[in-house]
């Protein structure tokens, strides 16, 4: 069996370990990629400390994938080796398999979540199924498109699925990976940009980025400072914190709603009567479909949204990661692995 390289979690809270294993054959209706770039998500974190189910270890982890298909498994026709292809999370956004209809994605019958259920890009090789594929656009290369497949493709999919319309005022709490991706989308959808961030160091990166404003949440009463701008018609959430979103409630304007893409495990606390005046309102958002990424590749590459990122090798992967979860990333650290 041919080896290639590879970061493994071996176990809940583990090192993140460079190892040589198998490489991955394509199943029916699969294809293997030659993983040319591979962005480091806060959603590893999953992986690397088991807080979430159905893991079964060793994993490797790595959910923002972009490379080039190298062989194609049984019964795959509309697909060609060669062809630069990206993968995302993939998995439990169906909505209609009987798992996503009990809440339980993890099982989606529609999707097989990549580094959850089945290894990640944190690798020379991997393997997926053709329905999680995305093509990627000629003019962006792949260290830059990858972290597009899940810090974009969630922030362009959640802002182009908002009520919000251009000139509406829309707030992006939190410049990471996220964050910094959606101060660009909403910007380029035509929306009034904020950028909400803790301090001030991140107040011109933000701004070159394409946010009208900047409102620095720790020195800042984020709830009157966004009402004193006539209140946001939506707050995108991307801190994984729960704590950091209640008094965002404060800052909607009429109809306003948060969305929330920042996981966090943590209770939310609302009163009922933050809501009711305003018609205010709460929703999650999971990235989006293999199409979703597709278009969110497609509309980045028109409207010239870029990831900062910083480049590791492979090797690097556990100093990265630690660098992201240390807030340090400007703003996606990204495996670079051919
Ligand atoms: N819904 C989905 O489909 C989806 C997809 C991908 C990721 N996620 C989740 O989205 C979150 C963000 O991921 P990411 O990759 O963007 O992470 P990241 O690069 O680490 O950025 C998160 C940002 O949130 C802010 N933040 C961090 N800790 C905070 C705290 N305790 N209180 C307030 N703000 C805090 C920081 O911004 P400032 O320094 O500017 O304050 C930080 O830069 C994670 O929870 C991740 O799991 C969800
Ligand atoms: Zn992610």
């Amino acid at each position: 069996m041919t080896k290639m390289k590879a970061i493994q979690v071996s176990a809940p809270g583990a090192e993140m370990e460079l190892v040589e294993v198998d490489m991955p054959e394509p199943g029916p209706g699969e294809v293997r990629i030659k993983v040319e770039a591979c962005g480091v998500c806060h959603s590893d974190v999953f992986v690397k400390e088991g807080v979430f189910p159905g893991i079964d270890y060793p994993r490797i982890p790595g959910h923002e994938v972009a490379g080039t298909i190298d062989s194609l498994g049984a019964g795959v026709s509309h697909w060609a080796v060669g062809t630069r292809v990206g993968v995302g999370w993939h998995g439990g956004h169906c909505f209609h398999c009987d798992p996503c209809r009990a809440g339980d994605f993890v099982n989606c019958e529609n999707g097989v979540i990549t580094a959850i259920s089945r290894d990640g890009g944190y690798a020379e090789y991997m393997t997926a199924n053709v329905d999680a594929l995305a093509r990627l656009p000629d003019d962006l290369h792949s260290a830059e498109a990858a972290p597009l497949l899940c810090a974009g493709v969630t922030t362009f999919n959640s802002l182009r699925n908002c009520a919000a319309r251009p000139g509406d005022l829309v707030a992006i709490q939190g410049v990471g990976g996220l964050g910094h991706l959606g101060i660009q989308y909403a910007a380029r959808m035509g929306f009034n940009t904020v950028a909400l961030s803790r301090g001030r160091d991140k107040e011109n990166l933000a701004k070159s980025l394409g946010a009208h404003a900047y409102i620095d949440t720790a020195a800042q009463n984020v709830g009157e400072a966004l009402s004193a701008m006539g209140g946001a018609r939506i707050i995108l959430a991307t801190a994984p914190d729960a704590t950091s979103m209640t008094p965002l409630l404060d800052g909607l304007g009429v109809d306003g709603q948060i969305i929330i893409v920042g996981a966090d495990a943590a209770k939310l606390e609302v009163s009922p009567i933050q809501l009711i005046p305003g018609r205010r309102s709460i929703r999650g958002w999971p990235s989006g479909t293999a199409m979703d990424s597709e278009a969110a590749l497609n509309f980045s590459s028109l409207a010239g949204v870029r990831p900062t990122i910083e480049e590791y090798p492979l090797a690097r992967a556990g100093e990265a990661y630690a660098h992201m979860m240390a807030n340090e990333a400007r703003f996606r650290a990204v495996l670079k692995i051919a």
